[in-house]
């Protein structure tokens, strides 16, 4: 899938943002090597702590349905409505995830729409990470 697709897919999630705290409302979607893509968005909650982010509610989405090679993701986000004014960086806590089933050969797509994207490898955004390694 080109990444302009799979873009179209994250501004598509976006629209279902349930964000009514932050009114910052992110869409994600997130590619498998087998080609099967999730879309997830950010769910807030009144006790804010339960939030869950665009890009987790893919991977978990994913992860739940029994996929856990990963290709790419997607992510748009900010305030309101209307087209992304900048790139939105997924959290710490999602790269931390994302490092969990993912290695150098994954990418990160940050756009503002179909046509303005910048994309990293996970490495690039989370250097000297802890993992699986650490812990065997
Ligand atoms: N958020 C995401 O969904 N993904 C990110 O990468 C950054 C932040 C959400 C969480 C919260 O609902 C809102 O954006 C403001 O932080």
């Amino acid at each position: 899938m080109k990444n302009e697709e799979l873009i179209s897919l994250a501004l598509d999630a976006r629209k279902k943002s349930y964000s009514p705290y932050s009114g910052f409302r992110v869409g994600a979607a997130l590619i498998c090597k087998n080609g099967k893509v999730f879309c997830g968005c950010n769910i807030e909650n009144s006790a804010f702590s339960p939030t869950c982010c665009a890009e987790r509610t893919a991977f978990f989405k994913a992860i739940s349905e029994g996929e856990t090679d990963f290709e790419k993701i997607a992510i748009v986000g900010g305030k309101g409505g209307s087209e992304p004014e900048d790139f939105c960086a997924p959290c710490g806590v999602c790269r931390q995830v994302m490092n969990e089933f993912c290695g150098d050969d994954f990418f990160v797509i940050l756009a503002k729409s179909e046509s303005e994207y910048k994309e990293y490898s996970l490495g690039e955004i989370l250097p000297f990470s802890f993992g699986k390694s650490d812990v065997k």
